[in-house]
C-alpha cells in the first residue's frame, strides 16, 4: 500500500473520458478540486462538499460516486468519466442530454451534471425503471429550481425508448 506523506504532491495518471490525463495533487486534495483547479474540468460542479447534493458526482471504474468524498490520489491507474465526456466528437448529445432538454429537466442547470452522470450509470443497472425507481435515484441529488417532474419524465422517456428499440 502507497504510503502518502503530507505536503507532498503525487503524480495521478488516469484515464479522463476515454484519454489519458494525468496531474498532480496532495493527498488530501478532493478529486473534485483536482478535477476543476488541475485540470479545468469544470462541468464537475461542487455544491456542498459533505456529499449531500450530488452536484459533483461522476464515474470511477463505471459507477457514480462522489467526487467530493474522493481523493484524487485515489484514482491513480483509474477509469473516470465526468459530463463532458457524454457528447461525441462533434458536440453531438446523447439521447439523456436530449431528453433533458425535451423535457425542460434543468433550469440553472448546476445540478444537471450530477444528474446525467448518476443517470447514466442508473440506467445501465436499471434499464426499465418504474417513476418511483427514478425517483428514488433522484432522491440523491438536490436540485433547487425544477421540482423534478421534468429529469423523471426524461429518464423515464430514455428508458423507454432505449427499450423499444431494443425490441425491434
Ligand atoms: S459537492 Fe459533492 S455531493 Fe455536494
Ligand atoms: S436546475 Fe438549478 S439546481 Fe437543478
Amino acid at each position: 500500500m502507497t504510503k502518502f506523506i503530507r505536503g507532498a504532491r503525487y503524480t495521478i495518471d488516469f484515464t479522463l473520458n476515454g484519454k489519458p490525463a494525468s496531474g498532480h495533487a496532495e493527498p488530501r486534495m478532493l478529486l473534485s478540486d483536482f478535477l476543476r483547479q488541475e485540470l479545468g474540468v469544470t462541468g464537475n460542479h461542487v455544491g456542498c462538499e459533505h456529499g449531500i447534493c450530488g452536484a459533483c458526482t461522476i464515474r470511477i471504474d463505471g459507477r457514480s460516486q462522489r467526487a467530493c468524498l474522493t481523493f484524487a490520489v485515489q484514482v491513480d491507474g483509474r477509469n473516470v468519466e465526468t459530463v463532458e465526456g457524454l457528447a461525441g466528437q462533434e458536440g453531438e448529445l446523447t439521447d439523456l442530454q436530449i431528453a433533458f432538454r425535451k423535457h425542460h429537466a434543468l433550469q440553472c442547470g448546476y445540478c444537471t451534471p450530477g444528474i446525467l452522470m448518476s443517470t447514466v450509470d442508473y440506467l445501465e443497472r436499471h434499464p426499465d425503471p418504474s417513476e418511483e425507481e427514478v425517483r428514488d435515484m433522484l432522491s440523491g441529488h438536490l436540485c433547487r429550481c425544477t421540482g423534478y417532474v421534468g429529469m423523471v419524465r426524461a429518464i423515464l422517456d430514455v428508458a423507454r425508448q432505449r427499450n423499444s428499440s431494443a425490441n425491434t
